[in-house]
């Protein structure tokens, strides 16, 4: 299939292995970004890694006029939005800036889209829209009682793009809820790369492999889950980039909106992910038990049967090939 797609935060951990994957599937791609949480040579590297030049704007999804002269440029297809403020913790401190960028930059979006006659999106939400499981795995109609203002914003949007589809059946959109992604590219040039010391743990052990961060703090073994600690559902950040080439497959194929679960169906602890980064590494890893993060539910993972009923998406990635292109992205990270 092909396609010319403009990507908002394509610069970013997801925004970038979906550029790969989607050029990789017959895609053109365009990136739009502000840089805030992504470096520039990324744009360089994802041209080493497409062969192809890679056209980035570099812009805000609160610049309206911005928005309007990046569709003017382009014949668009389609866009995906992953723009937006991400860290759960920040969101509680900061809800108006949290909604301005994530609600307000969304409907600019949407209205610059409209503006330009492109009616077909994929947004990044979360499993966090979920709130505390009532069942699972949690399944897509499973209640949404989001408990943070980063879940509340992904939750606007996500009504946001139903009411527009109401008032207005030339759009159609897929909801992309995603569990937790881990893992790089195998050619380890891109990857994740908080600029702070990391929310989350993936990116947080990995600085323990490297010597950045002496130890991992685990937060509580006292859950009720198989070793104590908190259990969750890591998917891929390849795997969870084929997603997005699967709906927008389907967006454009079709026209057939959807809500769906990006997960692998299973959970692993603290204590599995960070045994299975040692045995990518290599070496034994620091860790303590500290108390429970306020906020932290004990276990939850997603039902990926509508995913793959809908989109015809599995994930092929394991827990091991998570950790070990984690591992080779941070190594080589380091020594350049
Ligand atoms: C967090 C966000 C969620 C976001 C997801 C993205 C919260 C409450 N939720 O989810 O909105 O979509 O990241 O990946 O922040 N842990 C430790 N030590 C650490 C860091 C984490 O023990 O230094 C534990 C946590 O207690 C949890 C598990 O590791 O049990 C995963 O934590 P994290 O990576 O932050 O993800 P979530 O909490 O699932």
């Amino acid at each position: 299939m092909s396609g010319r797609v403009l990507l908002t935060g394509g610069a970013g951990y997801i925004g970038s292995h979906t550029c790969v994957e989607l050029v990789e599937a017959g895609f053109e791609v365009v990136i739009l970004d502000n840089f805030s949480n992504a470096r520039r040579d990324v744009i360089d590297r994802l041209e080493v890694l497409t062969g192809a030049p890679v056209i980035c704007h570099e812009a805000d999804v609160l610049d309206r006029d911005a928005l309007d002269r990046v569709f003017a440029a382009h014949d668009f297809d389609a866009v995906v939005h992953f723009a937006g403020k991400k860290a759960v913790g920040e969101s509680v401190a900061q809800p108006l800036d949290y909604f301005h960028t994530n609600c307000t930059g969304f409907s600019n979006l949407l209205q610059a889209m409209d503006r330009a006659g492109v009616r077909r999106v994929v947004f990044s939400s979360t499993a966090t829209v979920y709130g505390k499981p009532e069942v699972l795995p949690y399944p897509e109609d499973h209640p949404l009682r989001p408990e943070s203002p980063y879940a509340a914003n992904k939750l606007v949007c996500e009504n946001l793009l139903r009411q527009v589809k109401a008032a207005d059946d030339r759009w159609s959109y897929g909801i992309l809820r995603y569990f937790n992604p881990a893992g790089a590219h195998p050619s380890a040039l891109i990857g994740e790369d908080p600029n702070d010391i990391p929310n989350n743990l993936m990116p947080y052990i990995a600085k323990v492999a490297t010597g950045e961060l002496p130890c991992l703090r685990v937060f509580g073994d006292d859950y009720d889950t198989p070793d104590g600690t908190g259990v969750r559902d890591y998917i891929h950040v390849v795997d969870l980039a084929r997603g997005h080439v699967q709906s927008l497959k389907l967006l454009i194929g079709q026209d057939q909106s959807h809500i769906v679960n990006l997960s692998t169906g299973q959970g692993f602890s603290v204590l599995d992910m960070l045994r299975a980064y040692e045995r990518a590494c290599g070496k034994e890893l620091p860790y303590e038990v500290v108390g429970r993060r306020a906020g932290d539910l004990a276990a939850f993972w997603g039902d990926p049967s509508r995913a793959r009923d809908l989109l015809g998406f599995e994930t092929t990635r394991d827990l091991d090939d998570m950790c070990a292109t984690s591992w080779a992205w941070v190594s080589r990270r380091k020594n350049s």
